[in-house]
């Protein structure tokens, strides 16, 4: 790994005064083409386990279900989807319809061939979040679902929100539930100590991170292992979901994870991850629901 004048020697991060969207993104894309094969394989995303039963659903949308409600006759639209398999959960709680977005080519092959191997249709389309209007045709749905791990590789979280309500039909609800951004201020070498170190709210230069391990899979070294992150904090969340045009419905805080973001975490039997000690301290992810008015 090269390291850049004034970086920190190490594994964790250094700010990039000198580097444009455009080269963050790229580093970006970068790693996550890396990422894709690797979760899709042993002790990654359970890709089999889902094929296998065609009821089983991630985890992930398992801890969305109660607040997501019923999908019935929904058409949705799953941003940065990833490897599809909460997209394919979220179409078997009952959605009449499910689209898929992520600038990933590998990310999308993976989705299709997950969907035609599941023998069921979705639409899935590759390019940036910031072009969905586009690369989706214009279409509008129902309901807009991102989660865990979506925003933080968005520089400004009013423009990614605005892009959401604008794929939103009238009375259409956005359901984002993501990290929150206490946890993204955390520096995971301090473990149970909590150190704050990196920014809470939205800041013009990322946090670069160096990292070439990935959270899921079989611990195979990543090729692309510098990733760029924003954190957005609360109050840039709902303002930017209001002045998108759209009415907060919802804004819960949650005090676990769906992966073991610091080393002394626990497992619970429902696959989410825990503080040991006085998991109160620290909210770790947090769910917005808007609707655009009708
Ligand atoms: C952690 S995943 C989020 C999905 C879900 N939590 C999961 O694990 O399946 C983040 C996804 O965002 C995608 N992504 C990152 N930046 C993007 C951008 N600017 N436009 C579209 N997709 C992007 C990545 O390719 C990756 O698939």
């Amino acid at each position: 790994m090269a390291h850049e004048p004034g970086c920190r020697i190490g594994h964790w991060y250094r700010f990039s005064p000198a580097m444009s969207w455009e080269r963050w993104r790229a580093d970006n894309l970068a790693g996550w083409e890396d990422r894709v094969p690797i979760h899709a394989g042993p002790g990654g995303y359970d890709v089999a386990g889902l094929l296998a039963d065609p009821k089983r659903l991630s985890a992930t949308v398992r801890h969305d279900r109660e607040s997501l409600g019923s999908l019935a006759g929904l058409d949705l639209v799953h941003l940065q989807c990833h490897l599809g398999t909460d997209t394919l959960s979220l179409l078997r709680l009952g959605a009449a319809s499910v689209s898929g977005l992520d600038f990933s080519p590998r990310a999308i092959a993976h989705c299709r061939s997950l969907f035609e191997r599941a023998g069921v249709a979705g639409r899935f389309v590759e390019g940036d979040v910031f072009d969905a209007e586009r690369l989706l045709g214009g279409a509008r749905f129902d309901l807009v679902y991102a989660s865990i791990g979506a925003i933080n590789w968005i520089p400004s979280i009013g423009r990614w929100l605005a892009v959401a309500a604008g794929l939103l039909k009238p009375g259409g609800r956005l359901y984002l539930r993501d990290v929150h951004p206490m946890a993204m201020a955390i520096d995971p070498g301090s473990d149970l100590e909590l150190r704050l170190r990196f920014p809470y709210g939205e800041q013009p230069l990322p946090v670069t991170l160096h990292d070439d391990q990935t959270y899921s899979g079989d611990g195979t070294p990543l090729a692309n292992s510098t990733s760029h992150e924003w954190s957005h904090s609360l109050g840039e969340i709902v303002e930017g979901a209001l002045a998108a045009g759209l009415v907060v419905s919802g804004l819960a805080e949650h005090y676990y994870t769906e992966w073991r973001m610091l080393e002394s975490m626990v497992k619970d039997a429902d696959d989410r991850w825990l503080l040991p000690e006085a998991p109160e301290r620290l909210p770790l992810l947090f769910t917005l629901q808007a609707t655009k008015p009708g």
